[in-house]
């Protein structure tokens, strides 16, 4: 079975490739192109696609898809939010993803983001790189005894409320599922993790219930000098009324690594250059927020894990199809 890979960059080609001789039946072909409904289009002679989180795998998309002759669709990723599930089912196409590939990952990339803003690290590196060796405005505050409020306690906010237990601090969280792994957090409504925490970091995937939820009503909640981390989706964050808490000072420090409107649309690739969407340049122009290109999953174990999960995934489906059943 061949797979066209969308949006496919080197560091993808390298941990397929690194592997994909123990799948003699799948044969591997590298697009670096966005999914779109015109390059779906010029797929041809392949019964599956692998595209990432960013694609845009809607209703007319997949029906282009499945007019190819496409019957499976392989997310390398763990969120599904921008595939249209239904329409998948209506043409007759599966999707599969590979969920909980390395939570630590994104974990501590959403402590990394926490701690470098809180002691002022990307300021401090270019100070130091001018010759300019002062600390002023360089001041941050211990984590050890302070809260930290994790929403979201699965695979990943779970990693997270271990990392900061370590560090000595007050775990507290808001989850609809209480996670019995972790004896050591408190689980309080939303309305007391905001007004507790020291520090929040979004761990809860995207849904209508949970569409910003950090708007400007949960704003008001929390205590001044807070730090807020989002490594999960923008959505969750209606990013006008952080730039507006931003603006009033409420917090000591914002680390995203996921905005609003990120889509494939929210980049646009000219050539090398990548042009940044005005929101998101908006955020970046205040001191006090560290902004990072979703690169919460990117660490060699997490590859090597998507690509694993991905080519088992593809292995399963065609046996699935030799053997006659159906894959759930
Ligand atoms: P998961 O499914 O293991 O955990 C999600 C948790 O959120 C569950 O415990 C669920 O009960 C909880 N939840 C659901 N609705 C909620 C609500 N309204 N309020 C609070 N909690 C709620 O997912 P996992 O693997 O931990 O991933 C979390 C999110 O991280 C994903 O949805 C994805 O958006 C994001 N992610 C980001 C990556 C990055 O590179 N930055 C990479 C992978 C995932």
């Amino acid at each position: 079975m061949r797979i066209t890979f969308f949006a496919a960059k080197n560091y993808d080609k390298e941990s397929f490739n690194h592997i994909k001789q123990q799948y003699p039946a799948l044969e591997l072909e590298y697009w670096e192109t966005e999914l779109s409904v015109k390059t779906a289009g010029y797929v041809t002679d392949s019964e599956a696609i692998c595209a990432f989180v960013s694609a845009d795998v809607s209703a007319p998309v997949l029906e282009v898809l499945a007019g190819r002759g496409v019957k499976l669709v392989l997310m390398r990723c763990a969120g599904f939010n921008n595939v249209d599930l239904e329409a998948a089912t209506r043409y007759g196409i599966k999707v599969m993803r590979v969920p909980g590939y390395s939570p630590e990952a994104v974990a501590e990339h959403a402590i990394t983001l926490a701690m470098a803003v809180n002691r002022h690290i990307h300021k401090a590196y270019i100070r130091v790189r001018e010759n300019n060796f002062s600390l002023q405005g360089l001041s941050g505050f211990n984590f050890y005894k302070k809260t930290a409020g994790i929403i979201g306690t699965g695979k990943i906010g779970a990693a997270m409320a271990r990392i900061c237990d370590g560090f000595g601090m007050n775990v507290i969280a808001y989850d609809t599922y209480h996670n019995p792994d972790l004896p050591f957090v408190t689980y309080v409504e939303l309305d007391e993790l905001f007004a507790q925490s020291d520090l929040i970091s979004l761990h809860c995937p995207l849904m209508d219930s949970t569409y910003h939820m950090i708007n400007l009503e949960t704003i008001s909640k929390m205590k001044d000098g807070v730090i807020l981390i989002n490594t999960s989706r923008g959505g969750l964050v209606k990013t006008d009324d952080l730039i507006t808490g931003i603006r009033e000072r409420k917090f000591a420090g914002v680390g995203l690594d996921v905005y609003e409107e990120e889509t494939a649309n929210v980049f646009e690739n000219h050539e090398d250059d990548i042009m940044m969407s005005s929101t998101t340049a908006r955020l970046l122009s205040f001191p006090n927020v560290i902004v990072t290109s979703h690169q919460g999953f990117f660490t060699e174990e997490a590859l090597a894990a998507i690509s694993r999960t991905t080519l088992d995934n593809a292995q399963a489906y065609l046996d699935n199809v030799a053997s006659g059943t159906e894959l759930n």
